[in-house]
């Protein structure tokens, strides 16, 4: 396949961006759209061009590094993959694309197509976590029984791989579906109950601080999300909010 790329690059956060194109060849419909980079940059370096920079780690759509906007979708035009797992067969001979950071306020540019998305961390840290007593009496987790549907969805809302796609596709550049899916995964479990009341304010405003924009329901992000996380968890952690608001 013969493709031509359009690519943002910036130098750093403070740098003026622009899109530049590229020529590629010989792309096979085989290889994964990381390995089409990853050529691109062979050919750029071997022409004393700088690589694109781009974020990417376990390749096989766990880690959540490999951000981009492929011709204006997050992690481009196929469903429910990571960019790392969209392969080239979902482009044709000729085509050209447009490859962009995941954009968003709180999400600033460090270079090229890799973003700082530490703000998602730093939600984490403000109540995405249990507590656990490790006095030596701890009760086996295993000996508490949970409901099968209850287990299911908190299991659902635990493939969260913390990607950002649901920010980047949202006009709003709203955190939601992330933050709902973190709260949800122990909102539904026994042994979140404990902080639930904390967690919930706590994450909630620690996404405000960030700068994420608010939620009106579009529903892209769930359209977009590379695990098919529902927006039933926006509606169970709006639950979650009212009820511990109201406690505190
Ligand atoms: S909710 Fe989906 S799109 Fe958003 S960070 Fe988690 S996996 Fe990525
Ligand atoms: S590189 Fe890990 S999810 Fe894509």
């Amino acid at each position: 396949m013969k493709l031509t790329l359009k690519v943002w690059r910036q130098a750093n956060r403070t740098a003026k961006g622009k899109m530049e194109t590229y020529q590629i060849q010989e792309v096979s419909p085989n290889m994964s759209f990381l390995e089409m980079m990853d050529m691109l940059n062979q050919q750029l370096m071997s022409q004393g061009i700088e690589p694109v920079a781009f974020d990417h780690d376990c390749r096989e759509g766990i880690c959540g590094m490999c951000s981009m906007f492929i011709n204006g979708e997050a992690h481009g035009p196929d469903r429910l993959v990571t960019t790392c797992q969209l392969h080239m067969r979902k482009f044709n001979d000729g085509d050209t694309i447009t490859i962009e950071p995941f954009r968003a306020n709180a999400f600033p540019v460090i270079r090229d197509l890799v973003v700082d998305r530490s703000a998602f961390d730093r939600i984490q840290h403000a109540g995405g976590f249990i507590s656990v007593n490790t006095s030596g009496n701890t009760q086996d987790a295993n000996a508490i029984p949970i409901n099968k549907t209850d287990a299911d969805h908190a299991f659902d809302a635990a493939t969260c791989i913390g990607c950002g796609a649901c920010v980047a596709t949202c006009k709003n550049a709203s955190a939601m579906l992330f933050v709902s899916a973190k709260v949800s995964q122990y909102a539904l479990l026994p042994q979140g109950k404990v902080e639930a009341t904390e967690r919930v304010l706590n994450m909630v405003k620690q996404m405000d601080e960030e700068g994420f924009g608010n939620c009106t329901n579009t529903g892209a992000c769930e359209v977009e999300c590379p695990k098919g996380i529902s927006l039933e968890n926006i509606a169970r952690m709006n639950r979650e909010y009212l009820s511990a608001s109201t406690k505190g």
